[in-house]
């Protein structure tokens, strides 16, 4: 079967500095794939040339076996995937609603998610609507920036460091409602420095170092293998 996003052996640079070294992923239509490894490896890189933000060098992009690698991001969202950048940019002079609002009237794409549906989702969000987006916290400003992504109803969601920065609470919150979109059967892919965070979801995961795919596998082998978690990610403490 034809995997929903196949990444092949993709190079990618910023200028003359090399960041992707050949990287093949393939994400499974429902599946939730997480993609690991330390700062300054490609994960965000991985992501934006996926998205066509720093569009790859040599290699394809396939969606749905098509090759979208010189595609233009809007296209790319167009045709459904969905990027939550690490940096949650919303627009922090407009409210919750307004920034929604946005979404909506860029979406190209008919499907489930309206502005009804990510409150919903998003309870919080809600009781938010009026606020301006600058002044909410971190972990409601991820809310709104999954729920604006989700708003363009994707098929597959590209999650890029969600728990970063966020206190251990909200963390879980987060899990619980990334687990929810997973269990309403919408495929991910998720980048991810906290281990726990990334073995309680993704189904499979891929460790980058420098660049390059260095172990790809289920995620129960990086669990009850603490010597590959050290030598893949530097991480010896048991996951709890
Ligand atoms: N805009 C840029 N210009 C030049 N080099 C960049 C740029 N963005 C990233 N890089 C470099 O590309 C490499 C990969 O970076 P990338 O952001 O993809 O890593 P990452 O795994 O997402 O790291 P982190 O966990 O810190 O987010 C690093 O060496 C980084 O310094
Ligand atoms: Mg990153």
């Amino acid at each position: 079967m034809t995997a929903l996003l196949d990444v092949r052996d993709i190079n990618a640079s910023y200028g003359h500095s090399r960041a992707l070294f050949g990287v093949s992923i393939e994400v499974g239509r429902g599946e939730c794939v997480g993609l690991l490894g330390r700062n300054g490896v490609g994960k965000t890189t991985t992501m934006r040339s996926i998205m066509g933000l720093t569009p790859a060098s040599s290699g394809q992009v396939l969606w749905k076996g098509r090759d979208i690698t010189p595609w233009q991001p809007f296209q790319i969202a167009r045709a459904g995937i969905g990027f939550v950048p690490e940096d949650r940019r919303v627009f922090s002079d407009l409210t919750v609603i307004e920034n929604l609002d946005v979404a909506r009237r860029a979406s190209q794409r008919p499907g489930p998610w309206t502005i009804e549906a990510v409150f919903d989702f998003f309870p919080k969000l809600r009781q938010l609507a009026g606020r301006r987006s600058g002044f909410l916290s971190g972990g409601e400003q991820q809310m709104l920036t999954i729920g604006r992504t989700l708003m363009c109803n994707p098929e597959l969601l590209l999650l890029d460091e969600p728990s970063e920065g966020l206190a251990p609470l909200v963390v879980e919150s987060l899990l619980q409602q990334v687990s929810n979109l997973k269990r309403q059967g919408l495929t991910i892919l998720m980048a991810e420095q906290a281990l726990d965070f990334c073995l309680d979801l993704a189904d499979r995961v891929y460790v980058l170092q420098k660049g390059a795919v260095r172990f790809s596998g289920p995620s129960s082998a990086l669990r009850d293998d603490p010597g590959l978690r050290e030598e893949l990610l530097g991480l010896a403490p048991p996951v709890t």
